[in-house]
């Protein structure tokens, strides 16, 4: 590690996080978590691995490349490709026994004959107007032909609540209600698979009638609520915390201006400090003069454009100086990334003591967070976005 620039993975959050949800959980649901976009951006590898020893064996993915990643080096677990495969990949997809969702890209009649059995799920579309099927006699002709062919076995069927987290919860009633017609259409016709499955985060905080057989949970393993105002869920905490080392300490008189188009006019003597850190790191650009750090346990404005590579804070009274570490979002740092620690390090060291001293700050209740609910807000999109566009140049440092 070079660059003063990382994301701390706390696994054992992940836990903390998954023994919560489980705890929540209706006893006769399954959990699957979403691992797609390389877990929310947090690594597929080492999140899929504490899934396991959290007992959780069933995880969903976007695409059959990313279910064709995990299985390269887990042969255990239950995968569901929940995007679209084409008939010409389900060969493919049967033969590293993962289970996909039929979409219109595969018509049932443009699979070829396949070597092994395949698990596949129907899509029911009950108002979120994306993928599946809309009519319960769609519905249940497609479980038919399924069932009519030997190689293929129904083995779940789902949807996707648009709506799970808004305050009025009539839309997702809604689509539970017309989940029901297609479960009745396909019992009356002995076609009603094992697993139905609707719920996502939201439906598993807010109503257990919502979990069915399986919940497909994505953003509260990763620590957050998908609306805290409506869901609140104190008890989650985020996975994620992006660390930044301090690369200069600089007074700026009034009249001077701070970065890209000179948004920021200084109005008096003021401290500023610039992290490394930019929009090509996944740090938005709309935080331009409108997010925060946490530096030294305070919360510190953003000041100017953010750069591609860099953004500036106020740091003004602050006792910070280069080498320092702050943190974009996530906890606050632990006490030791202090008076210059990043270069007291030497490079191949630098992972490991991270970790080490990452572990030794174990009072996580009691430490600030910057939460990404309040930056997200601020840069008009969602935790979501902004934890899946983390760059791949920033180390992910796993701590256990
Ligand atoms: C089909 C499907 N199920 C479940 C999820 C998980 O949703 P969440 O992260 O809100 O829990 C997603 C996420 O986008 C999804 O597309």
């Amino acid at each position: 590690m070079y660059r003063p620039l990382f994301a701390v993975i706390d696994l054992a959050h992940l836990s903390h996080n998954i023994r919560y949800l489980k705890s929540r959980l209706s006893p006769s649901a399954t959990l699957m978590v979403a691992v797609k976009a390389d877990a929310y951006g947090h690594g597929v590898r080492p999140v899929v691995g504490r899934l396991a020893r959290e007992g959780v064996n069933h995880v969903a993915v976007a695409s059959l490349e990313e279910a064709l990643e995990i299985r390269a080096w887990n042969r255990d677990v239950n995968i569901l490709v929940l995007g679209a495969v084409t008939p010409d990949a389900c060969a493919k997809a049967a033969e590293a026994e993962v289970e996909i969702a039929l979409t219109d890209l595969s018509p049932i009649d443009q699979i070829p004959r396949l070597p092994k059995r395949l698990r596949v799920h129907l899509p029911l579309d009950t108002g979120m107007n994306r993928l599946g099927v809309k009519r319960t006699d769609e519905a249940v002709a497609l479980a038919r032909a399924i069932a009519a062919r030997e190689d293929l076995e129904l083995v779940g069927a789902g949807t996707h609540l648009a709506a799970a987290d808004a305050p009025d919860p009539g839309h997702a009633a809604g689509q539970m209600e017309r989940l029901r017609a297609f479960v009745r259409a396909l019992e009356e016709a002995k076609l009603r698979p094992p697993r139905i499955h609707a719920g996502n985060s939201a439906a598993l905080l807010r109503d257990p009638a919502w979990h069915l057989d399986m919940v497909r949970v994505g953003i509260a393993a990763y620590g957050y609520s998908p609306d805290p105002s409506v869901l609140p869920a104190p008890a989650l905490r985020p996975v994620m915390s992006l660390y930044a080392g301090v690369l200069r300490v600089a007074r700026a008189e009034a009249g001077e201006t701070v970065g890209y188009g000179a948004t920021y006019a200084v109005q008096r003597p003021m401290t500023l400090a610039t992290v490394a850190g930019g929009y090509a790191d996944g740090y938005p650009r709309h935080l331009s003069n409108a997010g925060e750090v946490l530096a030294r346990g305070e919360f510190r404005p953003v000041i100017g454009r953010v750069c591609m590579d860099q953004l500036m804070i106020d740091a003004t009274g602050l006792d910070l100086a280069a080498g320092d570490v702050v943190a974009l979002f996530g906890y606050d740092p632990p006490e030791g990334w202090r008076a210059g620690w990043w270069n007291r390090i030497r490079p191949e060291e630098r992972e490991v003591r991270v970790q080490e001293t990452y572990r030794m700050a174990s009072n996580w209740e009691e430490r600030r967070v910057l939460s990404l609910d309040r930056l997200a807000e601020r840069a008009q999109t969602i935790p979501y976005e902004i934890l899946c566009r983390v760059h791949r140049r920033v180390p992910r440092v796993v701590c256990d």
